[in-house]
């Protein structure tokens, strides 16, 4: 029983986003009621629609109210045809990523029914690691710039950025979730053999955070032999801890190990300050307005915010529910089932109530 309520900013953004933040957010409905959570939902009009309509993308008395006024944000996607540079995409998820200081990507990689790994002989037992995307630095920093620009001499550079404090931040997380859900292996991956300045840093830090927490296995490996591994023999893995692109390829890699884009949740979160929730998928124009997309990433994804909020037990019966509901087949067309993305919904509620 929660003792206030707690505010969630809803940004359904673009494509398919709108569709499946609603079926996210009835989700969240259904599971406040049935655990007597005080949940209030305010919805925001962001996104390529507003960017082409009023020229604006993350204006700062909305950066400032999502900052200020709400317990948790849930996002859709971003990302639209019309906005070839994706400068709205940029300012709304990066500029959240960055101004709101949320450098860790959580982005869990569960095996929810066997059948849906493309691996052959591996169970749910298998496949269960969590990914620690660090979210703020690397080359998304965004540090760099273009010099005779459309000549032959052309010259672009992107700096990647590693600080001290941004590894060593991600780093604790990574081995502080080891140590709360009582995991035992911590992996983490760099490319310290091409990228030695960066890099480098990754490597030192990560031998020094490790020697702070004696009881869990700290192993290195550089991030191609990972993805290799993941492949290979993806039980070997608890945690991974990697730098931002990094993560952001693996992350997919993951997600393609446990049935694809459409399971794969993600909170992107600056721990006991602000959390933005949004599944890894983005906007898939094509699927838009269609009710077919998939709701069950943005469904994980608010089970993940749930339990960010406290509400672990209504965060675990929503990955339950969905659990559930793959058993029985109630799913949209990319899982094999016949159900449009409402409906999908509605079959995650029944589980959850029922
Ligand atoms: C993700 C996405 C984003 C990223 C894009 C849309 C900028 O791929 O969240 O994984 O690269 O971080
Ligand atoms: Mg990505």
């Amino acid at each position: 029983m929660s003792t206030r309520t707690q505010r969630i900013a809803v940004i359904p953004g673009d494509g398919i986003g709108l569709e499946v933040a609603r079926a996210g957010v009835a989700v969240l409905e259904a599971a406040a009621a049935a655990h007597d959570l005080a949940l209030d939902f305010a919805w925001f009009d962001l996104g390529a629609d507003k960017y082409l309509r009023e020229g604006v993308t993350l204006p700062d008395a909305v950066f400032e109210s999502l900052r200020d006024d709400f317990d948790a944000i849930y996002l859709g996607a971003l990302g639209d045809p019309r906005v070839p540079d994706l400068q709205h995409a940029k300012d709304i998820l990066l500029g959240l990523r960055f101004r709101l200081d949320l450098y860790v990507n959580l982005r869990p990689v569960t095996l929810l029914h066997p059948e849906l790994t493309p691996l052959k002989g591996k169970t749910p037992a298998d496949l269960n690691f969590v990914i620690f995307r660090e979210n703020t630095e690397g080359l998304y920093a965004g540090v760099g710039g273009r010099f005779k620009r459309g000549t032959p001499d052309e010259i672009a550079i992107t700096e990647m950025v590693s600080t001290f404090k941004g590894v060593d931040r991600i780093l604790r997380a990574a081995f502080d979730h080891a140590v709360r859900h009582g995991l035992s292996r911590v992996c983490m991956a760099d490319k310290s053999n091409a990228i030695p300045h960066a890099h480098g840093l990754w490597r030192e830090r990560f031998t020094a955070v490790a020697a702070e927490y004696p009881t869990i296995e700290a192993r290195h490996l550089y991030a191609d032999v990972l993805a290799m591994e993941l492949v290979r023999a993806p039980e070997d893995f608890d945690v991974i801890v990697t730098s931002n692109l990094m993560g952001d390829v693996l992350s997919d890699l993951g997600a393609q190990l446990v049935g694809g884009l459409g399971l794969a949740p993600s909170a992107n979160l600056h721990p006991g300050r602000h959390g933005l929730f949004e599944p890894v998928h983005g906007s898939a124009p094509p699927l838009a307005g269609k009710d077919v997309a998939n709701p069950l990433a943005m469904i994980l994804t608010g089970a993940q915010l749930l339990s960010w909020l406290g509400h672990t037990a209504a965060g675990a019966a929503i990955d339950a529910a969905v659990s559930r509901v793959l058993v029985r087949g109630e799913t949209t067309a990319d899982l094999g089932g016949s159900l449009g993305t409402q409906a999908c919904a509605e079959a995650v509620i029944r589980q959850l109530v029922g």
